[in-house]
């Protein structure tokens, strides 16, 4: 096999080659001197104009809204627009404004520019699938700059919601089950969406969302309620939006939940609190789409007056939509309700970021129609959506080594998602597009079988339909074949927002399908196109492989059919744990002990401990798991010193060796368990990672350093603090490894 070399430095280098800064730029007045003089000219109803952001109607992302945002433009009532795009479309917005606005303060355009704008790449949960900071980065570049070209300034992503309950759909748009993988993602992709320097027109604004604790909502149901202790508010679900303040995150999203009681868009703790007190983000703050109307319904605000007072009291800075501060602003400072200063420093904030742009240097500078067409869908994105989605695959299962397929097997493939070129791309896939466009399956194995009666193409089922009159042709296709290849999953929108499922099985009668095809005694490779954990356990057992796509982008059908014929080989790792069934959910790697913790069909008392009568405790793929075509083995693991002090730093040391037939790569994984705490600890805490190419028959050693830092938590007197004492530490290729050693930290 020849592994893809990546050039993914080479690509990022070139990416800066259209980049440039605006000339008239140093014509303008520094920004505090700007911002003080102009805000010295709005009157108050130009300032709260500022803090209002409408939909245009071109793409819907909610419930329609009654206002007429064109009207409200042109009387200066507007600071950004969501869901304009294109250079064309946003020109003749800013035109609109610029004309008729008294102080001709531009606009600003945001956009749900989620894993790609035109070029797209795999869903956010895919893309970690790869573990791979650079490519992860370099897909939010490569979206920023396509999307600046199309008139685009601003996106409402990094999405870092950590989520353990794959019912809820939007796990899609999110890193998955672990804080310290999200958090280093979350810092990628800021940085990969606003780079070093804003005022280059390849660099849009990141906006980290949903501030906070959304994807802990009850029973995976979509804006449902959240409860939970400050302890795992902070140190579970805080950190990757914390990680993107400090990677210089220009905006934050307030979620639609309450959380303990408190809906986030009213919630004082966590704006001004947390994020502006004590993190000191010095951005704004925008709520979600009509999140601030919606305190209404939750039984927090009495009416749309009070919502607005809740919400800038708490420290939110735009309406999305809402028409809120527009309406009521005024009338509740009149009230003193809310003060003058708090809508100068929201003011403050919005036009800081139009400056940083360079907005007003050129309210046009995103609106190059050349550049637009040059830009999007340049030939080296296109390359590296193909790369990334390589990476984001995992395989689940490989018996007696089925794949890679050989180019002189005669393979049918069958399946609803076999052709497809809509689904691909998955939901969130913002000006991406499908039909016509993106790489289905069948094309990418065409562009690689040049032997046409080697292959052939029958979908058999459709996704939900039960209907089964096309299936008899996909089984005489599979009858004349050695392998069958059943390329199957969701509809894309399935997942996403406003997508909970309470059965997360395959859908419709493919499984059903699977279970005829099964009957041939051939064996069957499943291709899983998902926005989140399924539950596969007949899969598993029937199945020879399975290989977990998700929905790998514009380039994704390319990917499957590399990954298929073993021209890559695949390297990803499940960010997300997938359980046996529904019932085991939530179901993440690092839990809780219990006092009766089960140990397994070798405990002898089987009865009075934490436990199913029905199911086994383990999930059927465990977060960090993934296959490889090759096999590398862990040995020597070393710990520098059995102690370290609060000031000194324990290496711990592992040789990897590649003994399969095939280069490849692994992720190198290492967890903490902190013995024991003033408050019960996990099992197993993720703590360091690199992934590693080894060439076949290489071997390398991965060397990882733990400090007192790493080891830190709350403890009772909620003070973030490492505690003395005896820990495991753990590596492997997957949290369920057992290679462990010990160490203890002495102060
Ligand atoms: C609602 C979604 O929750 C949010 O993620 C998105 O950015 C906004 N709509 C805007 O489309």
């Amino acid at each position: 096999m020849k592994f893809k070399a990546v050039l993914l430095l080479l690509l990022a280098s070139s990416l800066t080659v259209n980049a440039q800064k605006d000339k008239k730029k140093s014509q303008i007045k520094p920004r505090k001197e700007f911002i003080s003089e102009l805000m010295a000219k709005m009157t108050i109803d130009e300032k709260i104009g500022q803090l209002v952001q409408f939909t245009a109607d071109g793409t819907i992302t909610g419930p329609v809204s009654g206002d007429n945002y064109i009207e409200q433009i042109k009387k200066g009532n507007v600071g950004s627009i969501l869901n304009a795009t294109t250079v064309k479309y946003t020109a003749e917005l800013q035109k609109m404004n610029l004309e008729n606005s008294r102080l001709k303060i531009p606009l600003l355009f945001g956009y749900d520019v989620i894993h790609g704008y035109r070029t797209i790449f795999p869903i956010t949960l895919g893309e970690s699938a790869s573990w791979d900071l650079k490519a992860v980065e370099l897909s939010a570049k490569i979206a920023a700059a396509e999307a600046a070209a199309g008139g685009v300034h601003w996106t409402f992503a990094p999405m870092v919601d950590i989520a353990r309950d794959p019912r809820w759909g939007r796990v899609s748009e999110g890193a998955g089950e672990d804080t310290y993988l999200g958090s280093k993602l979350a810092f990628a992709r800021v940085r990969g969406f606003q780079g070093t320097d804003l005022s280059l027109n390849n660099t849009i604004l990141a906006c980290t969302k949903h501030f906070a604790a959304y994807g802990a909502a009850e029973a995976g149901r979509d804006y449902n309620t959240v409860d939970m202790s400050e302890r795992v508010l902070r140190e579970t679900y805080l950190p990757p939006f914390k990680a993107t303040v400090d990677a210089g995150v220009r905006t934050f999203m307030t979620s639609f939940n309450e959380i303990s009681g408190v809906p986030a868009t009213g919630n004082k703790f966590l704006v001004n609190g947390i994020l502006k007190d004590e993190w000191k983000f010095d951005g704004f703050v925008v709520t979600d789409y009509t999140g601030m109307n919606e305190m209404i319904p939750h039984g927090f605000a009495k009416d749309e007056k009070h919502a607005g007072e809740l919400a800038l009291n708490a420290g939110v800075d735009m309406d999305m939509v809402g028409g809120i501060y527009m309406k009521q602003l005024k009338k509740s400072l009149s009230e003193g309700k809310v003060t003058e200063a708090q809508i100068n420093d929201a003011c403050r904030r919005i036009l800081e970021a139009k400056y940083d742009l360079g907005l007003f240097e050129d309210p046009y500078r995103y609106n190059d129609a050349k550049r637009e067409k040059e830009v999007i869908y340049k030939k080296e994105y296109l390359d590296a959506a193909l790369d990334v989605a390589n990476k984001s695959l995992v395989l689940l299962k490989n018996s007696n080594n089925v794949l890679p397929l050989k180019k002189e097997q005669k393979v049918a493939f069958v399946g609803p998602l076999v052709s497809d070129e809509f689904n691909i791309i998955g939901s969130w896939a913002a000006s991406g597009d499908r039909n016509g466009f993106a790489v289905s399956v069948e094309e990418g194995v065409n562009k690689i079988i040049t032997d046409k009666s080697k292959i052939s193409f029958a979908k058999g089922v459709e996704i939900v339909d039960a209907k089964r009159d096309m299936i008899q042709n996909a089984i005489n296709n599979a009858k004349n074949a050695d392998v069958i290849v059943a390329v199957m999953g969701e509809f894309e929108n399935m997942s996403g927002e406003a997508a909970s499922r309470t059965n997360i099985d395959l859908p419709g009668i493919q499984k059903e399908f699977l279970a005829e095809l099964k009957k041939l005694g051939k064996p069957i490779i499943l291709v899983l196109l998902n926005g989140r954990p399924l539950t596969l356990e007949w899969e598993d057992k029937n199945m020879d492989a399975i290989l977990e796509a998700w929905w790998p982008g514009t380039r994704g059908g390319d990917a499957i059919a590399q990954t298929l014929y073993g021209i890559n080989n695949p390297s990803g790792k499940l960010p997300m744990t997938f359980p046996r069934n529904v019932g085991q959910i939530p179901i993440y790697y690092n839990h809780k002990n219990t006092g009766r913790p089960y140990l397994g069909t070798a405990d002898n008392e089987q009865k009075y401990k934490s436990r199913y009568i029905d199911v086994d405790n383990s999930p059927l793929y465990e977060f960090g798991y993934g296959l490889s075509y090759t096999k590398f083995s862990y040995s020597n693991f070393k710990v520098s010193s059995n102690q370290i002090n609060f000031s000194q730093k324990l290496k711990a040391t592992v040789e990897i060796a590649n003994t399969g037939n095939y280069d490849g790569e692994e992720v190198v994984q290492l967890y903490i368990h902190d013995k024991v705490g003033s408050v019960t600890r996990p099992v197993k805490e993720l703590k360091g990672f690199q992934k590693i190419f080894l060439k076949k028959g290489e071997k390398k050693t991965v060397e990882f350093e733990i400090s007192a830092e790493d080891l830190k938590f709350y403890g009772i007197d909620m003070q973030f603090a490492a505690e003395p004492g005896d820990f495991e530490v753990f590596v492997g290729g997957t949290s369920a490894t057992t290679m462990k050693l010990e160490f203890e930290l002495v102060k």
